[in-house]
């Protein structure tokens, strides 16, 4: 095989075989085709897209180019979930212990943020002590005592996709669905769950900007799944505007702590509900979605998904007594209001911008070197369809600099401010084959 031949292939409009797909995987993980070629063909794939059979051959190709995780000495239905990402998702850190407060095992690997998108790593290392490299062992006995923990990802899943994302994010050729799709999937199938509940964002803070687009990111990543036997499912959400009202590790930490207090924002809540019930009944813990979020509603209800929280924090070194006094983790310098400029109704907030915003506060990485700085961010007195006097708080801006003007420049330009705003719809559609 000559991989000039096969780019050529793709370039004309013809669909690769397993063996061809294979074959490349193999020998750019090994450093055998350069680069060049490899850039030549991810063009090609983003112009000319991929059969069903070419994405699952490739997102199985990256599966076995690295260690796959055997979660098969934990008891039970194991459930993943993964979020295509977003602006101040808070959802896994109130997620991962409501469902283990119900009998679920959530044996979860998470990622950084890089850009405006945050990551669970991160928020969870702004809990004093709090440690995300545990051994395959601790990591097995945790969750079999326990039933939750959330750790980083090894260092050996998929190494494929590691250097193919690095690639296509130098050559514009991210935001590929046959990409995306066995990019994550690989992933998530290495990281070993039976189940997968996938929350594909769509709107202004997400890779998939329209509905359409998600749907299809959606179908193709279930099918992977379901090929790849794991029971697959996924949410359309709304990323339109952040999800909840804390951007910023310490205070997306805070809000989830609110939100298992059953004080948090609605939609994150509802968001967690939703998620959460199919993940209840993927580990058939639940006979159908009602049931399901009964039991969910009530592990809140009698504190025992916090009481979940609490002990996975302890499990993995964290700090307890921030639960129970969440306000020890505000520890910004300062901390600025944003006048409303005008009265009326929020009609706009765009997600991806805010996010710029917080990542220019210190929230977030420009670059995967960056530091992150765990006190700052953003927290949302208003959204979507609220009614504003002037001079209203918009948000809070958590600072350790007094030199802000940019970001509140920024704040105001995508902040919207009108006579009646579209009632926000968080779920957009279910989909499950
Ligand atoms: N997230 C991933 O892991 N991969 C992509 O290609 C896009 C989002
Ligand atoms: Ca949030």
């Amino acid at each position: 095989m000559r991989m000039v031949d096969l780019i050529e292939k793709k370039r004309n409009g013809n669909s690769l075989t397993k063996e061809e797909i294979s074959y490349i995987i193999k020998n750019y993980t090994a450093d055998q085709i350069p680069d060049y070629q490899m850039s030549a063909l991810l063009m090609a794939i983003f112009y000319e897209d991929m059969t069903d059979e070419e994405i699952v051959a490739l997102t199985m190709a990256m599966v076995q180019s690295g260690e796959q995780i055997d979660l098969s000495s934990i008891e039970g239905i194991k459930v993943d979930k993964h979020s295509t990402g977003g602006v101040g998702d808070t959802t896994t850190l109130v997620l991962a212990p409501l469902v283990a407060s119900v009998g679920v095992p959530v044996a979860k690997m998470s990622g950084r943020g890089l850009g405006y998108t945050g990551g669970t790593l991160d928020k969870l290392e702004a809990i004093p002590g709090f440690k995300i490299e545990l051994s395959e062992e601790d990591f097995i006995r945790i969750v079999n005592e326990s039933k939750v923990a959330v750790i980083g990802q090894s260092g050996n899943l998929a190494p494929a996709d590691k250097k193919l994302y690095a690639l296509r994010d130098v050559t514009a050729t991210v935001d590929s669905i046959p990409l995306i799709a066995s990019s994550i999937m690989s992933k998530k199938i290495a990281a070993g769950a039976d189940g997968i509940v996938l929350d594909v964002t769509t709107g202004d803070g997400a890779f998939m900007k329209n509905i359409e687009d998600a749907i299809r990111l959606a179908q193709t990543m279930v099918r992977i799944g379901k090929l790849a036997n794991r029971q697959t499912m996924a949410v359309i959400s709304d990323m339109s505007q952040p999800l909840g009202e804390a951007i910023g590790n310490s205070l997306e930490v805070i809000e989830a702590i609110e939100t298992l207090q059953g004080r948090g924002p609605a939609d994150l809540l509802e968001m967690c509900y939703a998620l959460g019930s199919q993940m209840v009944v993927l580990a058939k813990q639940a006979d159908d979605l009602d049931e399901a979020r009964s039991k969910l509603e009530e592990a809140l209800q009698t504190g025992a998904a916090l009481d979940k929280f609490k002990e996975m924090v302890q499990n993995q070194g964290g700090d307890t007594t921030v639960i129970d006094h969440p306000d020890q983790l505000l520890s910004a310098k300062y901390t600025v209001e944003l006048p409303a400029k005008k009265a009326g109704v929020v009609t706009k907030i765009v997600a991806n911008e805010i996010g710029v915003a917080a990542m220019m506060l210190g929230a977030g990485r420009q670059t995967k070197e960056d530091a992150i700085d765990h006190a700052v961010g953003l927290k949302l007195r208003k959204k979507v369809g609220d009614s504003v006097q002037e001079g209203d708080s918009l948000v809070s801006i958590y600072s350790n600099t007094k030199a802000i003007e940019e970001v509140k420049e920024l704040l105001y330009e995508n902040i919207t401010i009108g006579e009646t705003a579209k009632e926000p719809v968080l779920i957009h559609k279910i989909i499950t084959e």
